[in-house]
Formats: C-alpha cells, sequence, structure tokens
C-alpha cells in the first residue's frame, strides 16, 4: 500500500514538472475556451520532406516509421506519452476536429479508465439530467439512440426491420434507413465512452500530418450538430 502510495506521488509530481504546451496555452490565455488540437499538427515543410513519392532516391533511413538505420534498435525509441491534464471541472475543452467529430477528453481520466460493465464512471458527470450541474457537456441525444436495423430471429430467417434477409431484402445495405428509436437510457452501443471520445498527448509524430478538417459552412467547432443534419439529403 505504502508502494503504491509513492508511485503515485512520483507520478503527480512529474505531472506538474511537465506542464504541456496545451497547458501551458490554457495558463496564458485565459479567454481561450476551446483549444484548437488541429493547430501547428500539420506542418507543410515536414510533409514535403517526408513525402518519398516526388524524390528521385530514397536512403534506407527514410523507408521505416522510425527514421532511423533499419538494422539497429539503438537509437529507435518513440516519443513519451504524456496524459497529463487538469482534473474535470478545470480544464479548458478541445475543438473539434472536423465536423460532428466526437469531442476528445480534455480532463484527465486518472482513476476513470478503464470503463467496465461495473465502473463507468463518465456518466455520473456527462448525462443529461445531471450534466448541467456538474458543468459538463450532455451526452448527446444520438447516444440514446438505436440506429441499428431492428433484427431477430424468426422460423429459421433473419428479420431485418420485418423483412427476411436473403428473399425480401438482398443484403443488409438494402435498408435505406432504419428507423430511429430514441430511448429514456444510454444506447448499448455507447456505453463504452473511451471507444470514441479518448484522452490526448501532446506527442510528437512519428509521420507528418496531412490531415486537413473541412468544416464546411458549421463555423461552430465547439457543438455537436448531428441531430440537425444527419438526414439532409436524404
Ligand atoms: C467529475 C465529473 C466528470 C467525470 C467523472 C467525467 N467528466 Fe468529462 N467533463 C466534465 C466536465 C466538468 C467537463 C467540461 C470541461 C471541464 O470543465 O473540465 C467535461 C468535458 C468532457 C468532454 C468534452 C466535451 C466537449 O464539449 O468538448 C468529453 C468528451 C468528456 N468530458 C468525456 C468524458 C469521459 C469519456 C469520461 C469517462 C472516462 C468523463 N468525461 C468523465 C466532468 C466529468
Ligand atoms: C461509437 C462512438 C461513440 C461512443 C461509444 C460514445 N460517443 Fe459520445 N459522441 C460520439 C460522436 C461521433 C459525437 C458527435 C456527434 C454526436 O453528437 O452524436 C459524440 C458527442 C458526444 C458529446 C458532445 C455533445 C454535444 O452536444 O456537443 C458528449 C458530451 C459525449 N459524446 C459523451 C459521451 C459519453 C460520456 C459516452 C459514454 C457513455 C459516449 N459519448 C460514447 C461518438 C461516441
Amino acid at each position: 500500500m505504502n508502494m503504491m502510495k509513492t508511485v503515485v506521488m512520483g507520478a503527480l509530481l512529474i505531472g506538474v514538472g511537465v506542464t504541456t504546451s496545451i497547458v501551458a496555452q490554457e495558463v496564458k490565455d485565459a479567454e481561450v475556451t476551446h483549444i484548437n488540437l488541429n493547430e501547428g499538427s500539420s506542418d507543410k515543410a515536414r510533409i514535403e520532406k517526408e513525402d518519398l513519392g516526388n524524390k528521385k532516391s530514397v536512403t534506407e533511413e527514410s523507408l521505416g516509421l522510425r527514421k532511423t538505420n533499419l538494422y539497429d534498435e539503438v537509437k529507435a525509441e518513440g516519443d513519451k506519452t504524456d496524459y497529463t491534464r487538469p482534473t474535470a471541472g478545470t480544464s479548458t475543452k478541445f475543438e473539434r476536429a472536423f465536423t460532428d467529430a466526437p469531442p476528445m477528453i480534455p480532463h484527465s481520466v486518472d482513476g476513470l479508465l478503464p470503463i467496465t460493465t461495473t465502473n463507468n464512471q463518465c456518466i455520473n458527470c456527462h448525462m443529461p439530467d445531471v450534466a448541467k450541474s456538474m458543468g459538463a457537456t450532455p451526452i448527446s441525444e444520438t447516444h440514446f439512440t438505436n440506429y441499428r436495423p431492428h433484427t431477430v430471429m424468426k422460423d429459421g430467417n433473419v428479420l431485418k426491420e420485418g423483412k427476411v434477409l436473403g428473399t425480401e431484402l438482398g443484403n443488409t445495405s438494402d435498408i435505406v434507413i432504419a428507423k430511429p428509436t430514441k430511448t429514456d437510457t444510454l444506447y448499448q452501443g455507447r456505453f463504452n465512452c473511451s471507444q470514441c471520445h479518448a484522452p490526448q498527448s501532446k506527442t510528437k509524430t512519428d509521420v507528418a500530418n496531412t490531415f486537413r478538417p473541412d468544416f464546411g459552412e458549421n463555423t461552430d467547432k465547439s457543438k455537436s450538430t448531428l441531430l440537425d443534419t444527419m438526414n439532409e439529403g436524404v
């Protein structure tokens, strides 16, 4: 037990020492309401340098992700991950990575992960009935909806939305839109929050990020609009 305590204390002290630049940005810029995670992550010069397609010759060093001699592991060391973040209630949220992207977790997840069938602390603060009083973003309405086709076995047949798969329906993709069913309880497929919402580490990536988000006409990068827009064009 004592050992455990020492280790935890050590981790805390390290946490204070390695103030990531995200945290620094928060402290410096009190008026920043949402941090742009994409900023600085897509470096044009680096992308060009790493693009092997336009080079006449390619060195072995540049072939691997680790960018060192492929026959020697001595210098092959990944960048450290650092998930240190302020505790829930004191962190600054991140901008969405693209329109209706799942928001990434801006606060510390110490003691919250892994989520298990009997321990999901995320819902204690994020369920819509409590979220406001906790200052947390309420879980999206989409998470209370089952978008999957209603599927049952009957007389040896698979019925999807009441139609027999294989005869009335060629395959599942013949179902254009399943009738969404909104329920009062969290949809089971959304229980494991960290499957989609992840904590973030300030890390040097092995390759440059070529992703460019397209927000279209959506100028608000701080909230979901999926429920309003999901049926557009249908
Ligand atoms: C003690 C309450 C609490 C717990 C437990 C908690 N959160 Fe939060 N969460 C918050 C608060 C408060 C915020 C708003 C930012 C802040 O104030 O730190 C937030 C922000 C977030 C956001 C960003 C939302 C946005 O609009 O950008 C996500 C995503 C999130 N939490 C996911 C999770 C997940 C997943 C878990 C479980 C692993 C979890 N939270 C556990 C209180 C909590
Ligand atoms: C299968 C992936 C997935 C899982 C699992 C999931 N989410 Fe989400 N979440 C999303 C996506 C995508 C969005 C953005 C679009 C939307 O609102 O549905 C979102 C949006 C949110 C938002 C922001 C709502 C807003 O109004 O901006 C919160 C808060 C949130 N989720 C919390 C949670 C929590 C807590 C859990 C676990 C109980 C969870 N989510 C499970 C994918 C997921």
